[in-house]
């Protein structure tokens, strides 16, 4: 039987898996994205990693694509460019680079917000939809945006990179990819524990987020505080879920999707951060389209979603080799 292997590179783990041709995640791994600083080491670990789990299941000569999912992926060239949350670039030749590592199976790339969206379109919650955005809320804050059943990508393959919006024009926090201000810098799980550390300097009142270092603060332990009913960190939900619900507002104004669906980490807070979140989307939005626009959680496993995204993408990038 014919298998792809579908990758997800995110700013922490990266993820992989066998994938066969009806969608089923035969088996995964993870190795961890920063551990190398050289991309050559990286590739060696990721093809040592996939090498064990196709032996594992006497696979070996059966990859016949591989789709890739990355920050900052580029569909058109299979290039990774000045990645805000990785340790490589400015340009990264992963396609080129993964397929040599491969014995020159073929490779395609996109973003891993994109792949997601594939993922979800395919196997979860946008089955039948044809008009959606997903959004990743992790490390950094990714999209995917499908107008008409299709995933944008822009005349140069980086439509979508709606973690860089614009949310506070003045004094806004510097972001990974050198601006000011964007999305990401607020509502990825990194802004959640910068708004922690600012909260805690600035306020005055009791939190149990206080009995840590606050350096070392994360987005899972204003989580877990909040759960056990502290206030501040409540209202640092409230602070990410008021700001995500106004850009998610914008963004239906672009391309009046059916629904907008979350997945990553954060997005597992629920009604902690749905409920200013939904609040806030509801009064931001063009009032054309109140009450008509869903926000929605991925259905699909975490580390399943962006891989079987990502092996769609290797089944193309197999019959495009074979110019079917
Ligand atoms: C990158 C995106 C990526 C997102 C999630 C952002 O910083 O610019 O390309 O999709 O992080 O990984
Ligand atoms: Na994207
Ligand atoms: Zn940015």
């Amino acid at each position: 039987k014919p298998y792809v292997l579908g990758v997800d590179i995110g700013g922490t783990n990266t993820v992989f898996g066998i994938v066969d041709a009806r969608g089923q995640v035969i088996a995964s791994d993870s190795i961890k994205t920063q551990k190398h600083t050289n991309f050559d080491d990286y590739i060696a670990e990721l093809h040592d990693g996939v090498m064990r789990l196709l032996n594992a299941h006497d696979a070996e000569d059966k990859i016949h694509g591989i789709g890739i999912g990355a920050p900052n992926g580029n569909y058109y060239t299979g290039e990774i460019q000045n990645p805000p949350n990785l340790p490589w670039g400015p340009i990264v030749p992963l396609a080129e680079k993964v397929s040599k590592a491969f014995g020159g199976v073929p490779v395609a790339v996109t973003n891993d917000a994109n792949a997601a969206a594939l993922g979800e379109m395919t196997y979860g919650a946008a089955r039948g939809m044809k008009d959606f955005i997903m959004i990743t809320l992790g490390t950094g804050v990714g999209s995917g945006i499908v107008v008409n059943g299709q995933l944008v990508y822009g005349h140069d393959g980086f439509a979508g990179e709606l973690g860089h919006i614009t949310v506070k024009r003045n004094n806004g926090r510097i972001c990974g990819c050198g601006r000011t201000g964007c999305l990401e810098a607020y509502c990825s799980a990194t802004g959640v524990a910068r708004t922690a550390r600012e909260f805690l300097e600035i306020r005055t009142e009791p939190s149990i987020l206080r009995n840590l270092q606050i350096e070392d603060i994360t987005s899972k332990d204003v989580y877990d505080a909040a759960v056990a009913g502290d206030k501040l960190a409540k209202e640092i939900f409230d602070y990410t879920g008021t700001i995500l619900g106004q850009a998610f507002a914008d963004m239906v104004a672009f391309s009046s999707p059916q629904a907008i669906i979350l997945f990553g980490g954060l997005a597992k807070s629920g009604e902690l951060l749905m409920r200013p979140l939904k609040e806030s989307f509801e009064k931001s939005l063009f009032p054309i389209y109140r009450g008509k626009t869903k926000i929605l959680l991925s259905e699909l496993k975490e580390s399943d979603a962006a891989v079987l995204g990502a092996s769609a993408l290797g089944w193309e990038a197999k019959y495009r080799y074979e110019g079917v």
